[in-house]
């Protein structure tokens, strides 16, 4: 028995032509010659493209094991690598032995069998067979970078000397103030204990109280960097807001540094910093897939991807400028003078629209943009409040073809400023007596960030929509698989 290697390795190079080898996975397409040859395109997962594997009918079992070979046939070969007489692969794999895993009876009845026509899948499609997805190409692509990003998250932060805290998902306080939180309770839904005056009485519940799916993680890691100093999750949250459009999810995983003794210009610069890793390591790391998304782009006949963006060269733009910053003041300033008619006016106190993002990081600046000190009165309670009263140290960083990927501020240290400003938004002081702690013992100047994952994917693969971004997409009206 040879040695079992995965298609990467094969066509990483790395397996001198000539060695014997044994491949395993699941086939593509295979065609048979008028002179007797088959030719079998092997995908095992491990990178983009996939293996040809050359039979020769003559083969012991060639009858048995590889006629009724079809799309989605689980197989194992071996045989010896060597030069590919043929276009489109430098080596392919001259098979000796091979072994069927599993064949499938009616071929026709594959859901990923090739259409007639030659079109692509809907992704509607695609998402209602999810399980099934991942061996289609846009999907594998999705999961490499997904991984490949994944780990350069932790990377970045481990080389930076952050440490990864892991937050809690089951959470008794509203982070963001915003409401619109899942339910976590085992109480009895259709007949729930109930106090005196008729209402549910969730000191029965198991937490003894109400309990939900946690919206963010950093009310929860804001203690450990006034410990650790430099840290951060990475983890799933979850949020009910019923926005069906191609940027939100219900459940999406969120990265979120928080730094001691930071201000929010080094939390801007951290964002820069952060994001450019990431991008370079996809860039030296899963070409492959990229490229793959790259033509996808370009072809314009995609339905997974955005149409006419040239994805390579806008991750190389991305890591290679500069990114603006531009004080929201001036945002407004600039959106308003500009001559394309927004659906949503703008004046100083609105919250920025997507189109106003777009308007701003594509038409204006083409680059990524840095819009801070946003209005206190659209901004989370926890943000620091800036000297003029009306504004805080918030940033979002806006990015071409998206808008925002990244929401983020310096943190309000002061107790006295912090608990005004709960008191003017009715925040009960009760629920947050530990984080005002924080206040309380050792407090400092810190702030940080989060990016929404997904988001990231989105844009590193010029996606159209979140919704295949993540491996199972969970959206109002929809949970399954
Ligand atoms: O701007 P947001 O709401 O900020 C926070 O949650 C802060 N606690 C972060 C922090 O300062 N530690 O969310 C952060 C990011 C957004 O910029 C966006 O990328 C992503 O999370 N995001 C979503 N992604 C997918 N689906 C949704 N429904 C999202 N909502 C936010
Ligand atoms: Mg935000």
């Amino acid at each position: 028995m040879t040695d079992v290697v995965s298609i990467s390795q094969v066509l990483g190079g790395t397996i001198a032509v000539g060695t014997m080898v044994t491949v395993r996975g699941w086939v593509r397409t295979r065609r048979d010659s008028k002179a007797g040859l088959s030719f079998v395109n092997l995908n095992d997962g491990s990178c983009f493209d996939g293996l040809q594997i050359v039979v020769v009918n003559t083969l012991e079992g060639y009858e048995q094991s590889v006629l009724s070979l079809s799309a989605g046939c689980a197989f194992e070969v071996e045989g010896e690598l060597v030069t590919s007489q043929g276009k489109g692969q430098s080596v392919e794999l001259r098979a000796t032995r091979v072994v069927p895993h599993s064949t499938i009876a009616d071929p026709e009845r594959y859901p990923l069998a090739k259409r007639g026509d030659g079109k692509h899948f809907t992704p509607e499609f695609l998402r209602e067979i999810a399980h099934l997805r991942p061996r289609t190409n846009t999907f594998g692509a999705v999961t490499r970078l997904r991984h490949a990003m994944a780990m350069a998250v932790h990377r970045f932060f481990h080389e930076e000397g952050f440490y990864w805290v892991n937050t809690p998902i089951v959470t008794t306080s509203d982070a963001e103030g915003a409401g619109q939180m899942f339910r976590v309770s085992t109480l009895d839904a259709m007949n729930p204990a109930r106090s005196p005056d008729g209402s549910v009485d969730f000191s029965k519940d198991f937490f003894g109280k109400p309990a939900h799916l946690t919206v963010s993680g950093q009310l929860n890691v804001e203690p450990f960097c006034l410990a650790l100093s430099k840290v951060y999750t990475f983890g799933p949250t979850f949020r009910a807001e019923n926005s069906n459009t191609a940027r939100h999810l219900a459940e999406f995983w969120m990265i979120e540094p928080e730094v001691a003794f930071a201000d929010l210009r080094a939390n801007a610069d951290l964002a820069e910093r952060f994001l450019k890793y990431i991008f370079r390591a996809i860039l030296s790391e899963r070409m492959d897939d990229l490229r793959f998304f790259d033509q996808e782009c370009k072809k314009g006949d995609s339905p997974y991807v955005q149409k006419g963006v040239e994805i390579i060269s806008r991750l190389e733009q991305f890591v290679a400028s500069p990114f603006e910053r531009v004080d929201y003041r001036e945002a407004v300033k600039i959106l308003q003078g500009a001559k394309k008619k927004f659906e949503f006016p703008v004046s100083f106190g609105v919250d920025l629209q997507t189109e106003h993002e777009r308007y701003l990081t594509e038409q204006v600046f083409n680059r990524p943009v840095v819009v801070m000190n946003y209005p206190k009165a659209i901004k989370a309670f926890y943000m620091r409040q800036n000297d003029d009263n009306e504004t805080v140290a918030a940033m979002d960083v806006l990015a071409p073809g998206i808008g925002e990927i990244i929401g983020g501020s310096q943190r309000e240290e002061r107790l006295d400023v912090l608990t005004a400003r709960m008191d003017a938004l009715s925040l009960p002081h009760h629920e947050y007596e530990w984080y005002l702690d924080t206040r309380r013992y050792g407090s400092v100047p810190h702030a940080g960030f989060g990016l929404g994952f997904e988001r990231l994917v989105v844009y590193a693969a010029g996606l159209a929509n979140i919704r295949d971004a993540i491996p199972y997409p969970r959206v109002p009206g929809s949970a399954r698989f």
